[in-house]
């Protein structure tokens, strides 16, 4: 916990420098930097080699600094209430005279916004007086981080500090909605929709086509492991890896388990890290088993797919 507390500290100095660090989070790691800055905002494109149109999601405490930002309403109410903080991030319209840089928005006049659930960054949000920007802190394309590890793998010394969060217990980023009327589904996550569904009870919009660019940064290339991916596999071909849902009586050190049971949960939490061993441990193609399309299912065949667009 002290240790905690010093690497908050050191972070919170770089982050008020205007430099950017990666934090934890319950879905994957951000690459954050403070929000009212387009110093700041400008470093993490250039980290990431980000396109500058993709527009960066904006990490709070809570509604009330939120409401200096952005105009809310009644939908954003009740999901706020029920699953904040937590893996959701909502599409607002921007207020005027916000502080947000005109870069991490890309002059656009909406925001993304979420609150994180990971202790260690609510209490870094706590000491800081911005919200801090932060898109997945991972080279842009390319498969997420849910450890520290992971950052380092894709950024080495570029990033001046990483702060120590444990693995990511989601696994998967948020799922993103646009609530600003009817509700529009625009990234499926880490919460299911059929949860946003209950809270709403009215129709809500999926755009989440795979294959249709539906949102700025969502172009069908993305989450890649860097090597092609085939889906819905039973029978896999010499040398690839082999994703299975849940483990087998038999093991093959080409075999990889995402769970123990089949449970969805601890799949999702385990995809991402497998993509990147299974890259690590040079194999130049992966097969992947048929995965249920129901609950966070439906979120890890929706990364697969991007990822297979190799
Ligand atoms: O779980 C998450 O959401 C993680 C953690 C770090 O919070 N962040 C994350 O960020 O996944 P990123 O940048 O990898 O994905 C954010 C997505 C991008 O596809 C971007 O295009 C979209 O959010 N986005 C950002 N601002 C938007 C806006 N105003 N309207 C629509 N989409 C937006
Ligand atoms: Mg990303």
């Amino acid at each position: 916990m002290k240790n905690n507390l010093s690497n908050i500290k050191k972070a919170e100095k770089i982050l008020n420098m205007s430099d950017c660090i990666a934090i934890p989070t319950e879905t994957v790691y951000g690459l954050a930097g403070n929000a009212y800055s387009d110093r700041a905002c400008k470093k993490i494109y250039k980290l990431k080699k980000r396109p500058k149109n993709n527009p960066l999601i904006i990490h709070y405490l809570d509604s009330q600094i939120l409401k200096k930002d952005c105009i809310i309403n009644n939908d954003f109410i009740k999901l706020y209430k029920k699953f904040c903080p937590g893996p959701i991030t909502f599409v607002l319209d921007l207020k005027k005279n916000s502080k947000i840089s005109k870069i991490a928005t890309n002059n656009k006049k909406t925001l993304a916004v979420r609150f994180p659930k990971h202790p260690i960054t609510r209490s870094l949000l706590k000491r800081l007086n911005f919200p801090l920007a932060a898109p997945s802190a991972n080279l842009s394309s390319k498969v997420s981080a849910v450890s520290s590890d992971h950052v380092k793998e894709d950024f080495g010394k570029k990033i001046r500090f990483v702060l120590e969060g444990g693995k990511s217990s989601i696994g998967l980023e948020s799922t993103i909605i646009d609530i600003r009327n009817k509700p529009k589904i625009l990234r499926l996550g880490g919460l299911e929709i059929s949860s946003i569904q209950r809270v709403l009870n009215k129709k809500i919009i999926i755009n989440n086509n795979p294959l249709k660019i539906f949102s700025p940064g969502q172009f069908k290339l993305h989450y890649s492991p860097g090597i092609p991916i085939r889906l819905n596999v039973k029978k896999i071909k010499k040398d690839e890896a082999y994703i299975l849902i849940k483990k087998m009586k038999i093991s093959k050190p080409n075999y990889y388990f995402l769970s123990q049971n089949g449970n969805l949960r601890e799949a999702a939490k385990n995809l991402y890290s497998t993509l990147r061993k299974i890259k690590k441990n040079n194999y130049k193609s992966i097969a992947v088993c048929k995965i249920p399309n129901k609950g966070l299912g439906k979120t890890i065949n929706d990364r697969l797919i991007r990822a297979s667009k190799f």
